[in-house]
């Protein structure tokens, strides 16, 4: 069955660089940034661990785990991540899921045999802390993720859950975001007192 936005995130248990986890007992009361990778020691997953664990603070500050994949073993990601540290100037401490019988990326579908039959693409889940599928992205081998976009949406979806409020169109944190539809202009003045600016009947500005 094909995962879907809103569908629980699977459970699993599997060996990380961290130890065995289970998965949902791992995300506990937090939200997951789940990223899977090709390959251990290659170019572009490298940049890609490193920033990951540039942003520790960024990610903590929202409350998300980074979570990290790959279809190598603990003893071979714990020998990248070394390099990961030495190219990237950084201390990677978020757990690495050592899949190298690929079930959890074919569970999350993170093999896409066009792409390649043995490795996982760039997939990324926002898992939420009801455990709910939040966001999927799936990127090619060759491009890296933009880790900005993996923030803001981040914070779009947590802006959006405290305030009942959707973002417009490249949408960043202060931005104006906008009040749904299915809100009526009475509700939204008791939900919004600071007010609202109504652009057409089904496109209302507020600021939160
Ligand atoms: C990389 O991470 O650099 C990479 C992995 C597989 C294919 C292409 C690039």
């Amino acid at each position: 069955m094909a995962l879907r936005l809103g569908d629980t995130a699977p459970n699993f248990q599997i060996d990380t660089t961290k130890g065995k986890i289970d998965f949902h007992e791992w995300i506990g009361d937090s939200w997951c940034f789940f990223f899977s990778h090709p390959a251990d020691f290659t170019p572009v997953c490298t940049t890609e661990m490193g920033r990951t664990a540039q942003l520790a603070k960024q990610f903590a500050d929202r409350n998300v785990k980074p979570l990290g994949l790959s279809t190598d073993t603990v003893e071979e990601h714990n020998k990248w991540i070394e390099d990961v540290n030495d190219t990237q100037d950084t201390t990677l401490e978020f757990p690495i899921v050592a899949d190298a019988d690929k079930k959890i990326s074919e569970l999350y579908e993170m093999i896409h045999p066009g792409e390649s039959e043995t490795a996982a693409v760039r997939s990324v889940y926002i898992i939420d802390s009801n455990k709910k599928i939040r966001l999927m992205m799936t990127y090619p081998m060759s491009v890296g993720r933009n880790f900005d976009e993996i923030l803001r949406v981040i914070d779009a979806l947590q802006t959006g859950d405290k305030h009942g409020v959707a973002t417009p169109a490249d949408w960043t944190p202060g931005a104006r975001v906008i009040i749904p539809p299915t809100v009526s202009n009475e509700d939204a003045q008791k939900k919004f007192p600071q007010g609202f600016e109504e652009i057409r009947s089904y496109l209302r500005y507020t600021k939160v």
